[in-house]
């Protein structure tokens, strides 16, 4: 068994290998700047976790992983051209250095290049990896839609919104950590308990992306902070506070959304804070938090081999970037 940070060690070192060819560079340059960047390799590690909460590392799992974090860069390259975000892991974004049509390009070179990756695999379970893979890619589309569709919407609900992270942001998540399992030989009943763990966490994890975007350190966040405010994002911080502010304070966020005045960020923050809305972070995480761990909890291995998952889970929500 292995900690997070030890995983990610071996993964990132693996990982560092060149994914694609070198001609023409002004393609492959700009995928390889962005690998470059780094980012936390969550998702790959947590495929190796889910892998070895069952049995040793199998081979195909480094294929899978790989598979899975450069799709996740490919969805990153064009969720920045959608959320018109200039900078990422504290770095200029893709097409913010490149260009719209390079960055369009790249992201979908990484798509191709993550099958090539999953083609790799030499398994019994190939074609159910490939159908929760391409399930998972399916939903992250839909929720990135909903995301965007939500940003024009005047009232989104919580659970619209909960529905939508859990589409763009959970279920990646969850399915790496399945897709591990599934390498790992894991039954039924633990495939849906690791599964809802992640789903959970993911939740949990997102919302926390949401308040670092409002509230975070720019030094460490790495992306521009109140970016969610100046695209009208429907984050939950928004939702709670049309739910819990004044009349007069409504009436401002509603203007602030329509107008982009140059002090829209600091404006939409204090009403934010006077509604206290990282409290109500703060719960909301817990919720999620608390359910993953009991999925954690129903899994069929010792105990001892769910502890760098735990250790994992407290992670992904207390993070500063
Ligand atoms: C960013 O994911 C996109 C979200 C779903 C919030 P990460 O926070 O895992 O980004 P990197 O890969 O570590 O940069
Ligand atoms: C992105 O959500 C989710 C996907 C990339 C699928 P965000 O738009 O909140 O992610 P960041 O904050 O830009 O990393
Ligand atoms: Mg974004
Ligand atoms: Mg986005
Ligand atoms: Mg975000």
């Amino acid at each position: 068994m292995h900690s997070f940070e030890e995983l990610s060690k071996d993964f990132i070192s693996r990982f560092q290998q060149s994914h694609f060819p070198e001609h023409p560079a002004s393609l492959y340059g700009a995928a390889e700047y962005f690998l470059g960047l780094g980012g936390k390799r969550i998702r790959p590690v947590c495929c190796l976790m889910g892998n070895e909460l069952f049995d040793e590392i199998n081979p195909n799992t480094w294929h899978v992983a790989n598979a899975i974090e450069i799709f996740h860069n490919f969805t990153l390259i064009h969720d920045d051209i959608m959320d018109k975000a200039p900078l990422r892991r504290g770095m200029e974004t893709v097409h913010y250095k490149y260009g719209e049509p390079t960055a369009l390009l790249a992201g979908d070179v990484m798509l191709v290049v993550s099958y090539d990756y999953l083609n790799k695999i030499r398994s019994e379970h190939i074609h159910r990896i490939i159908q929760l893979f391409n399930r998972t890619a399916r939903q992250v589309c839909e929720g990135q839609q909903l995301d965007m569709d939500f940003e024009k919407a005047d009232d989104v609900s919580l659970d619209a919104y909960i529905n939508m992270i859990e589409l763009k942001t959970s279920v990646l998540l969850a399915a790496s950590l399945k897709l591990g399992a599934i390498l790992g030989g894991a039954g039924e009943g633990n495939l849906h308990h690791i599964y809802e763990f992640g789903r959970n966490l993911g939740i949990a994890f997102q919302v926390q992306d949401d308040f670092l975007d409002a509230f975070g350190d720019p030094a460490k966040f790495g992306k521009q902070v109140g970016g969610d405010i100046l695209a009208n994002k429907k984050t939950f911080l928004l939702i709670r506070a049309m739910e819990s502010a004044s009349e007069s304070q409504r009436a401002e966020l509603r203007s602030l959304s329509d107008s982009n005045p140059p002090d829209k960020v600091e404006k939409v923050l204090s009403i934010f804070r006077s509604c206290g809305v990282d409290v109500w972070a703060r719960e909301l995480q817990d919720k999620y938090l608390n359910t993953a761990l009991q999925h954690l909890d129903d899994i069929a291995v010792l105990s001892k081999r769910k502890e760098p998952l735990k250790k994992l889970a407290h992670f992904l929500v207390q993070r500063d970037y």
